[in-house]
């Protein structure tokens, strides 16, 4: 089903009191908010807040959490890392793969994040996959054929009945954390893109189905604008779902 997603992705950010006192905050500021079953919030803290924050969400309807990343291996010497598997057993719901952070920071290229939402997919984790290109790229022209070959090497590998299980999240990199946000237009031009490629891939009636989220510097003063657009479904925050009054607000742009 298509829903409508408003995702908190706290990178690093939040000790532990300050985790749980975040999450209580939008546990109590959300209720009323969420309409119905097809509007999702998505709490991302680091992994050590994972139990905590899932403890807390217990029986708050359409709040769910997620992870910032899984590992590519399923188990074993791999020290450091954290599996889908063991994510599931701690009742996590999504799993964001392929931040521009991750791909960057961390080299993180296609073929590395394939593998990752098939872990993911394989443990019932939804993979919000991030694509999104770099400044230069978008002055060059280039953007729409990079992220086409992201989709392509990272998510598109997916049978249908397992892409249905997933979200795109459109991040372009300069408007990460920046302040300068995509324009209603661009986003929603890149949306459809987006659209389109699930379409030519797994057919319009998944692509209708799909959730596409916008993310980068997204706020209470142009979340609306920005989830008005007919290809856009919600957004992946960041500096703003920090602050529960900042993501509250941006949650109430979904509309009804
Ligand atoms: P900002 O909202 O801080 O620009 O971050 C967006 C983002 O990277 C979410 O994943």
């Amino acid at each position: 089903m298509r829903k409508k997603i408003v995702a908190g992705n706290w990178k690093l950010n939040k000790n532990k009191a300050e985790s749980i006192e975040l999450t209580s905050e939008i546990k109590e500021k959300i209720k009323g908010v969420l309409s119905t079953d097809s509007h999702e919030v998505i709490l991302c803290p680091p992994f050590v807040h994972i139990s905590n924050v899932v403890d807390l969400v217990k029986g708050s309807e359409g709040l769910k959490v997620g992870s910032q990343d899984c590992s590519l291996f399923e188990q074993g010497a791999y020290t450091g890392e954290v599996s889908a598997e063991i994510l599931k057993s701690y009742n996590v719901s999504y799993a964001i793969i392929g931040h521009s952070e991750r791909r960057n920071y961390f080299k993180e290229d296609g073929n590395v994040l394939s593998q990752k939402v098939t872990q993911a997919v394989k443990s019932q984790i939804t993979p919000i996959f991030c694509c999104g290109e770099l400044l230069n790229e978008r002055e060059s022209g280039s953007h729409f054929d990079i992220v086409q070959s992201q989709l392509e090497e990272g998510l598109f590998h997916l049978s249908e009945t397992e892409i249905k299980n997933c979200v795109i999240a459109y991040e372009p990199v300069w408007a990460i954390g920046t302040g300068k946000t995509a324009t209603p237009d661009e986003a929603q031009e890149m949306h459809k893109f987006i659209r389109g490629l699930v379409e030519l891939k797994y057919g319009q009636e998944v692509a209708n189905e799909f959730s596409v989220l916008y993310g980068g510097s997204c706020k209470p003063g142009n979340a609306k604008s920005l989830f008005n657009c007919l290809d856009i479904d919600g957004g992946l925050i960041g500096g703003a779902s920090l602050n529960a009054d900042d993501f509250v607000e941006i949650i109430k742009a979904l509309g009804s």
